[in-house]
């Protein structure tokens, strides 16, 4: 302390530590002596749902736990807590005020404790990513022990060797927009522009990928969420494999988009918003499904009864009623060559 030795230091002190060994340590590294820490991604918790808006499972939110911040998701909520009774309650979804408890996944693992043993690495708080506001606060129940025992193995053969192989740069081509924007048959001419200038390439498109890998899921928040969530990891498996990916889904929300964008890689990853307007979809109506949603026979339909949240940070924007078919593929074109 103050440049003297000392061997004992009190909480609020300042202090400068010198390790008997090399260690890479930084901010928010925690050191530990005769305490049981967990590190690991996934843990059951009980929370307090706090905002306005109400919380959706699989939902993508910041976390403050420890002494880290980082993204993570509520993948499944046990159940909801009657407060009067402690009954309790299944629950896709939580209101403000109520409690539950629910399993939680992290971006990467992080060191925590169980708030029975430590209050302050057992305790955080979730914070929505668009608003920023303070979502819930929580304490940890126990780590799923699951987490702890799966390893990453290691592959001799890489991401990189792969994508050196096929002589390009594995990235996700990400469009979003309104049902009939466009973005499918834009999609489908770039794949093709790829394909004959020698590109390896695949095509994940909404309805497609609907009738197989995400059969089980309709158009609720909940399963919209899931799908994202599914797309993003296949894209990023399909980018190790050296593919560039295109990938064709409303994907309305946010949080969702920069989800798959943290799966993906941002790197690895450019947004195209395909901001053709409402109106100029509803006009086109190729499937015949505004129609029928105006007519209240499709809940949930996005732009009429479900939002479509615009995205804030997409790397191009195209309006089809304003461009044609191959002024908007030059633009994704190029928006890709300089990414390259
Ligand atoms: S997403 O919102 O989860 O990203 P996705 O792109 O997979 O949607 O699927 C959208 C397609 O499903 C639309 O192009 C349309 O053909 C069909 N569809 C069926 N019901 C709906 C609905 N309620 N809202 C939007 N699209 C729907």
């Amino acid at each position: 302390m103050a440049e003297k030795e000392a061997e004992q230091a009190e909480k609020g002190q300042a202090v400068t530590i010198s390790l008997n060994r090399e260690v890479d340590v930084s901010r928010g590294c925690v050191f530990v002596n005769g305490t049981e820490l967990t590190v690991s991604n996934m843990f059951t918790a009980a929370i307090l749902w706090m905002d306005d808006l109400e919380l959706k499972q699989g939902k993508n939110y910041w976390i403050q736990i420890g002494t880290k911040m980082l993204p993570a998701s509520i993948m499944n909520i046990k159940y909801r807590i009657d407060i009067g009774t402690g009954e309790h309650i299944a629950a896709t979804k939580l209101y403000k005020n109520e409690i539950a408890v629910c399993d939680i996944v992290l971006s990467s693992e992080a060191v925590y404790s169980k708030f029975e043993d430590h209050r302050e690495m057992g305790s955080f708080i979730l914070i929505d990513r668009v608003t920023n506001m303070t979502s819930a606060c929580g304490v940890v129940e126990h780590s799923l022990r699951r987490s702890e025992n799966i390893v990453w193995q290691k592959l001799d053969i890489t991401r990189q060797a792969r994508a050196e192989k096929m002589e390009q740069k594995p990235v996700t081509l990400w469009f979003t927009g309104l049902s009939g924007a466009g973005k499918s048959a834009l999609a489908n001419e770039i794949e093709k522009r790829l394909s004959v200038s020698g590109k390896y390439t695949m095509l994940l498109d909404g309805d497609n990928i609907r009738m197989g890998l995400n059969k089980d899921l309709g158009f609720e928040p909940e399963d919209r969420i899931e799908n994202i969530r599914r797309i993003a990891e296949v894209a990023k498996l399909m980018n190790d494999a050296g593919l560039i990916v295109l990938t064709s889904f409303i994907a309305p929300f946010i949080s969702d988009r920069r989800q798959a964008r943290d799966i993906i890689g941002a790197d690895s990853f450019i947004e195209i918003y395909v901001s053709t307007p409402l109106e100029e979809c509803e006009r086109r109506d190729v499937k015949g499904l505004y129609q029928k949603a105006r007519e209240g026979k499709i809940p949930n339909f996005t732009g009429i009864s479900s939002p479509y949240e615009v995205p804030e940070e997409a790397d191009v924007i195209i309006d089809t009623s304003e461009h044609s078919l191959q002024e908007s593929v030059d633009l994704v074109l190029k928006a890709l060559e300089d990414r390259m």
